[in-house]
């Protein structure tokens, strides 16, 4: 019944095991990390990035050097891919373009919009960029494999542009909003205002939502659409931490504030 639903929506999944092992294999890490999250055992960036020391020696990099080697490889894979498949037409190449600008988005802004205060742990930077590069490449990968076969009876193409843009406008937009409470060279937390910040503590986090949905309708492909729940799973759990953290930290924490979906 549920499958019946969903050969709707979807491409016939590919008899690829490479495929069927990353759709598994990111699922697995994305829901690990939520699990992690919400047992207090936080990746180790930003407000998190020296939270659970274990004593042992770990190799530190700067907020920038971490971000940059998390995004950078999955924007190479993504823009490759224009070269590796070329003309497979409209859906493809607005996949490998959404992709491609989400992953440049974020490189751009390392350099140019976030002031960062931290660090991050080279432990937590390696199954991230992983993570990245995996998603970025099978997603194209997924899609290059639907070449041919009949289109899903309902088209969620047009949608997924709408909520793609939605999302990445929302999220850049947040991002500058918190790059605006700290002055250059300023390292301290300040409690975030303006856009949905009123209503989320982590609205940047519910664009980033909306963009893989975004790229899941575009996609239409089971590993897109799993992705983009993983990813759901882990952005609710780090929410949640960041919530408390924001509660812990100033006393006059508006208690309304959600973590990221408003009024629940
Ligand atoms: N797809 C995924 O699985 C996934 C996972 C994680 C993140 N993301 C996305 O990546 C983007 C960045 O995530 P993030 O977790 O690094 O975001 P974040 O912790 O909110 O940090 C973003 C930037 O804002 C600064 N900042 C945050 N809160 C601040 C405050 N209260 N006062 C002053 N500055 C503040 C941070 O500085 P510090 O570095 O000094 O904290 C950092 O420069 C988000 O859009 C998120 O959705 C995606």
């Amino acid at each position: 019944m549920v499958m019946s639903v969903l050969w709707n929506f979807i491409f016939p999944p590919p008899a690829s095991v490479v495929v069927w092992g990353t759709t598994v294999i990111s699922f697995v890490m994305l829901a690990n990390a939520f699990l992690s999250e919400i047992r207090g055992k936080h990746l180790n960036y930003s407000k998190f990035w020296n939270a659970n020391p274990t004593g042992q020696r770990q190799i530190k990099l700067s907020s920038k050097a971490g971000m940059l080697l998390l995004y950078t490889p999955a924007f190479l894979a993504a823009f490759a891919s224009f070269f590796i498949f070329p003309h497979h037409g409209l859906r493809f190449t607005l996949l490998q373009s959404a992709v491609t600008l989400h992953f440049f988005k974020r490189v751009f802004e390392v350099l140019f919009i976030h002031k960062y205060s931290g660090g991050m742990l080279l432990e937590s930077a390696i199954p991230i960029t992983l993570s990245y590069f995996l998603s970025a490449a099978t997603t194209i990968y997924a899609q290059h494999l639907t070449n041919g076969l009949p289109e899903p009876p309902i088209n969620l193409l047009n949608p997924g542009i709408v909520l793609f843009v939605v999302g990445i406008i929302g999220n850049f937009y947040h991002h500058y909003l918190l790059s605006k409470l700290r002055g250059e060279g300023e390292k301290e937390y300040k409690i975030p205002k303006g856009g949905l910040f009123g209503l989320v503590i982590c609205p940047h986090y519910l664009f980033e939502i909306i963009v893989f949905y975004g790229i899941a309708f575009i996609s239409q492909t089971l590993y897109a659409f799993t992705f983009a729940v993983g990813t759901t799973f882990y952005l609710l759990g780090r929410s949640n931490s960041t919530r408390k953290w924001y509660l812990s930290k100033f006393e006059d924490f508006p208690n309304n504030v959600k973590a990221v979906i408003p009024f629940n």
